[in-house]
Parts: C-alpha cells; sequence; structure tokens
C-alpha cells in the first residue's frame, strides 16, 4: 500500500469539522437519552473510530457490543440489495435502548439488514446514529436519528472508511482519487 497521499483528491471533512460535530451529537443524543440507559452497537469495521470518539461526549450510562455485517457487491465499491450479519452481539437487547453506530450509509441496505435482525428482537427502542449519509444514493428507506454529515456520492475514505482495508486510521474524511488508486502505473 503506498502512502495515502497518491490518492487523496481532497479532504471533504477535516479532522476538527469531524470532532466539533462530534461533540455536538454526543450532546444532542446524552440529552435525548437523560434518564436512561443505552446500548451503543457499532457496525464493524467502518464505525469504529467513530464510536470510540462519540462515547467519550456521552454523559449518560452506556454499554457497547459489535455486529459485522457483509454485503455481496454487485461492482467492487457498491452493495447489493444481499447483506449477511457475520458476528452477531454478545447481549439480549430485549427492552434496551438501542443506538446503532455506523460509519456511511450509502443504498441503505447494510443497515435494513442490521434494523430487520435487531428489530425482531423487541428492543425498547431502535435508532441509528450515522456519521456520513450519501442521500442521493439510498435505495431502501430509513429514518436517520442523528446525521454527521450529509455528503455528496463520492467514494471517500479515512476515519473508520477503507480503501481495500487500508488507512482507516487517518484523522479525516478525504475524497479518493479512484482513477489513481486504480490505475497507480498510471501517472
Ligand atoms: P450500503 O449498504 O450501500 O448502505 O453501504 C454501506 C457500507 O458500504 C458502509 O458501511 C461502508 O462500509 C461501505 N461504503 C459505502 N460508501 C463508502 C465510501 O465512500 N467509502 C468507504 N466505504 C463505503
Ligand atoms: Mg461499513
Amino acid at each position: 500500500m503506498r502512502d495515502y497521499h497518491e490518492y487523496l483528491k481532497e479532504i471533504l471533512v477535516s479532522e476538527e469539522a469531524l470532532q466539533a460535530r462530534i461533540v455536538e451529537l454526543g450532546a444532542e443524543i446524552s440529552r435525548d437519552y437523560q434518564g436512561e440507559e443505552l446500548l451503543l452497537v457499532c457496525i464493524l469495521r467502518g464505525g469504529v473510530m467513530f464510536m470510540t470518539d462519540l462515547m467519550r461526549h456521552l454523559d449518560v450510562p452506556h454499554a457497547i457490543e459489535f455486529m459485522a455485517v457483509s454485503s455481496y457487491g454487485v461492482g467492487k465499491r457498491q452493495t447489493s440489495g444481499q447483506a449477511r450479519i457475520t458476528l452477531d452481539l454478545n447481549t439480549d437487547i430485549l427492552d434496551k435502548h438501542v443506538l446503532i453506530v455506523e460509519d456511511i450509509i450509502d443504498s441503505g441496505h447494510t443497515l435494513a439488514a442490521v434494523v430487520g435482525m435487531l428489530s425482531s428482537r423487541n428492543p425498547a427502542s431502535l435508532h441509528i446514529c450515522t456519521l456520513l449519509d450519501k442521500v442521493s444514493r439510498r435505495e431502501v428507506d430509513m429514518p436517520i436519528r442523528y446525521t454527521g454529515f450529509e455528503i455528496e456520492d463520492k467514494f471517500v475514505f479515512g476515519y473508520g472508511l477503507d480503501l481495500d482495508e487500508y488507512y482507516r486510521n487517518l484523522p479525516f474524511i478525504g475524497v479518493v482519487d479512484l482513477d489513481k488508486f486504480e490505475n497507480p502505473e498510471a501517472s
């Protein structure tokens, strides 16, 4: 893997903007769940950075859990209608207030699978918190309670989101130069 600079077209959301928005989201969620206990369900692997930062700004008691979903893509960077749960929760969510923490919603198929599965277990409530939302790409309608940023239809990486599994560690959200990434020798 090469240095990320080679594939970075532009920084879409800076580290400062991300962190400032996460402080706001934390305050909003803390207000909404005042007096309740919360279970954060992080969708692996993209949601990890976001959840660990977000939970530092929550002042309601909360536990964390993890789920993983694999999507069968129609293209390499696109999910299809098929999503399969590959890692399930270790906790019973009956009567719990569950908040799903996701990196990005694109077509919505991944989250639709997660919501379908979790809602059948009768939690007290089930809501979604996503850092990024590519609204124009939505194929499955879904109410999103908390959104960090609505973004255009561009392939992004960093801050949990990967480019073929790498670069999740970058502290900002960048737009990928897909031409350069897919034809590294051309330039
Ligand atoms: P959906 O099922 O189409 O909503 O796709 C959601 C999943 O696709 C996310 O959880 C990400 O893992 C991945 N994804 C969608 N767009 C991007 C992107 O721009 N960069 C990195 N991963 C993405
Ligand atoms: Mg993901």
